[in-house]
């Protein structure tokens, strides 16, 4: 299957990336093609409401930032897996913009299967992030395929990479 991971940490070397890159190394052994964009590294710009969109642009966004690079992605992609370390009990700022800008389109347009992998330093803060990560997946129509989460204590451990594999084989 065709997959896009966001990863979303501005950490280069962090535990969002490790989780991202296993994620990617075990979906390319499977088969897979895999295409990973650290959306942190990108200017996307939040959606500004204009509503361009739903009229002149007849679904193109007035804003011309890297989103415009990611559009392409997104609508190929039949995996849709979300990477992105918690800050202040939801998912940090860098994976909400691409998701939102996604309103000029409503949805990717071939996502079968979503799954989320978050980094958090405490235990029990992912209740936001998650429930957040399952209504999208309603809202897309996508099934999810299951969520992975490292806090302090879990983080670049064999035990995180063997429940990354089974989201992989989950697919
Ligand atoms: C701005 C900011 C807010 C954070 N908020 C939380 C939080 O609410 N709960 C928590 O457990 N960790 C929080 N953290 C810690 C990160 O989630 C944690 O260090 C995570 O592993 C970072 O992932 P990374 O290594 O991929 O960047 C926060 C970190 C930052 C920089």
């Amino acid at each position: 299957m065709n997959i896009l991971i966001l990863q979303a940490s501005p950490r280069a070397n962090g535990n969002t990336a490790w989780m991202a890159e296993e994620y990617k190394k075990a979906a390319e052994a499977a088969g897979h093609q895999v295409t990973l964009v650290n959306v942190s590294r990108k200017k996307i710009a939040g959606c500004i409401a204009c509503e361009y969109c739903h009229g002149k642009g007849n679904g193109a966004c007035v804003q011309k930032d890297d989103m415009q690079e990611l559009y392409p992605l997104m609508a190929e992609a039949e995996v849709l897996v979300l990477a992105a370390p918690i800050y202040y009990f939801t998912l940090c700022a860098q994976i909400q913009a691409p998701i939102q800008r996604m309103y000029c389109v409503n949805a990717p347009q071939k996502v079968k299967k979503m799954a989320l992998m978050v980094s958090s330093y405490s235990p029990g803060v992912y209740t936001g992030a998650t429930a957040e990560y399952k209504d999208i997946c309603r809202y897309w129509g996508a099934e999810d395929s299951g969520i992975v989460t490292a806090k302090i204590d879990e983080q670049k451990t064999d035990e995180t990479r063997n429940k990354i594999q089974a989201l992989v084989a989950a697919l």
